[in-house]
């Protein structure tokens, strides 16, 4: 594509946003970032500010259609604001979520229709595959076949999966191209560690940074499991589906092994910078789906994606980020 035409990036703030943004920067577009820094931080905007094709637009994108007039024909929208949390929040919060997603997801599909950018990569997840197929952390597999009929667990998925229909009915008819990345369960830095919308890594990687008794203690029995994806991954695979223009609309992103929390809590634990001495288990906690993983073929075959970053090793570095921040910032 022509690095005259911008990349807007909706969540630029956010952990994918922000290192989406970068990405593109560095390959030499011109990059709108779009955010209302409801979790995405200042601080995470930084480094983007300083590159002269970066800009940044303070907007809800639910409520404040600013920003969109300037989307035009040879743009490109990369759509990763939603609201997305850990489990504990998402399952305390779901109507909320379900109804803020919607509406922003709306407000982009309206976008799409009527300014009709090039394209628009939308990041959807695997928590809009069906709950049935998620049953066990060395039998589901997830492909993009089976997103339908569609019974997602949570209104977080269902609302993700609202997405995916309503930008499939947009672009009907139109020039814009259409590709869904369904991400697996995403980690990196930066992240959000500190608040109650952490997800499960780094929920635990603080945990364990404070704990007073040298415990680490785990939702469930630790038995569940998921297919953890490096940030840097997800950043491979849009730069691999930026003009995209083959058969599909639709790719399943992530790596075909399923880890458990147990096996995740124990990872921490050898961490060196660490001082856990035993994982306990706290099964009155809820799980969410209780295993799950990818068969990226088509990712492979199409964008030729697959993920690279070994999970131990991407893991390792998430910690060593945390502590530095941790006791940077406290
Ligand atoms: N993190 C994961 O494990 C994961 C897995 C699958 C899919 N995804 C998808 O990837 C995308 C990015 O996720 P992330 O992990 O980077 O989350 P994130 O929370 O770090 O980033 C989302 C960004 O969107 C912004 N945002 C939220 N509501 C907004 C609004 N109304 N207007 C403008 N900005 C708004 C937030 O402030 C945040 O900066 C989401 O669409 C999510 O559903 C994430």
């Amino acid at each position: 594509m022509s690095k005259a035409s911008r990349i807007f990036v909706t969540g630029a703030a956010g952990m994918i946003g922000s290192s989406v943004a970068a990405a593109l920067l560095a390959d030499g577009h011109m990059v709108v970032g779009i955010d209302n820094l409801w979790r995405g931080t200042s601080r995470n905007l930084d480094a983007l500010k300083a590159n002269p094709n970066f800009e940044y637009r303070h907007a809800d994108i639910a409520a404040d259609r600013n920003w969109s007039f300037d989307v035009g024909a040879d743009d490109t929208i990369v759509h990763t604001a939603d609201i997305v949390a850990g489990i504990g929040f998402v399952f305390a919060n779901e109507w909320t979520i379900f109804q803020k997603n919607l509406l922003i997801n709306t407000e982009i599909a309206r976008i799409v229709h009527f300014q009709q950018p090039r394209q628009l990569i939308y990041l959807g997840t695997a928590c809009s595959y069906p709950q049935g197929l998620q049953r066990s952390t060395e039998g589901s597999v997830l492909s993009e076949e089976v997103k339908f009929p569609a019974d997602p667990e949570s209104g977080y998925g269902w609302s993700k999966l609202m997405g995916d229909i309503e930008f499939r009915l947009a672009v009907k008819g139109k020039r814009t191209r259409l590709t869904v990345l369904d991400l697996h369960n995403v980690y990196g830095w930066p992240c959000v560690y500190r608040d109650n919308t952490a997800q499960v890594i780094p929920a635990l990687i603080m945990k364990a940074i404070t704990s007073q008794d040298r415990s680490l203690s785990v939702w469930g029995d630790g038995k569940q499991g998921r297919a953890f994806l490096h940030v840097n991954d997800v950043v491979a695979a849009v730069r691999a589906a930026l003009g995209y223009a083959g058969a599909h609309d639709n790719f399943m992103i992530g790596p075909d092994r399923c880890t458990t929390i147990a096996e995740v809590a124990d990872l921490i634990r050898q961490h060196p910078r660490i001082g856990i001495d035993r994982v306990v288990f706290d099964p009155t906690k809820p799980t969410g789906d209780i295993g799950r993983y990818a068969d990226a073929s088509r990712a492979k075959a199409e964008l030729g994606w697959e993920p690279r970053v070994e999970f131990r090793q991407g893991l390792h570095e998430l910690i060593d980020h945390v502590i530095d921040d941790w006791q940077a910032n406290r």
